[in-house]
């Protein structure tokens, strides 16, 4: 399947979780199974293309698609939590999101030093999450210089500012 008909596969509700939010869900794509697989082989080629030696995703939806191309490439997988969830000392990192604010935080130790660790998520808006990502993967001693997404919602910029701190950006659609 293209992006084009990945694209097709995300539902639209309006008002979610508050009044003037355009809600992409992927709900409705990852139910079709010829569009799950599709997208995953799409973010695994990427990623293969970004040299990754491991794969991070953020709680909650970046567990799906981080952990399935991290499957498909033979790789690991690092989870990047909300807060409280990890039984083990954390370093952790606050921020802002387009509806709020959260927290994510990692195991230092889940990441050998210097590994090359790419960061996966459903979608990209104002950028938070994974700038936050980005600096804890960091501080745990991992080189983060690509971050891919299957949505990005270029009027909020997200983008733009991950370039802006150095990190390379894909998206499958906008
Ligand atoms: C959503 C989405 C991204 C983030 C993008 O997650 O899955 O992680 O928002 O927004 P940003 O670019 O403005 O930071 P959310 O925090 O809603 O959590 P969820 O995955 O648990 O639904
Ligand atoms: N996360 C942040 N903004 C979002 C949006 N508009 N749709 C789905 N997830 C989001």
């Amino acid at each position: 399947m293209t992006p084009d008909q990945i694209k097709a596969l995300v539902r639209t509700v309006p008002d979610f979780p508050a009044p003037g939010i355009m809600f992409r869900d992927i709900t409705t794509l990852i139910a079709h199974g010829p569009g799950l697989s599709a997208t995953i082989d799409h973010l695994a080629e990427m990623a293969n293309s970004a040299g990754a030696q491991a794969l991070a995703g953020m709680e909650a939806r970046g567990f799906i698609f981080g952990a399935a191309v991290a499957a498909r490439m033979g790789l690991g997988f690092v989870p990047i939590r909300k807060p409280g969830k990890l039984p083990v000392p954390t370093i952790g990192v606050d921020y802002a999101l387009e509806y709020g604010t959260d927290r994510l935080e990692i195991d230092p130790t889940a990441i050998p030093d210097g590994q090359r660790v790419v960061i996966i998520d459903d979608l990209i808006a104002t950028g938070g999450t994974a700038l936050a990502a980005a600096e804890l993967l960091r501080m745990a001693g991992a080189q983060v210089t690509h971050a891919l997404f299957v949505i990005d919602l270029p009027d909020l910029e997200g983008a733009t500012r991950l370039r802006h701190a150095g990190l390379r950006v894909d998206a499958l659609m906008d």
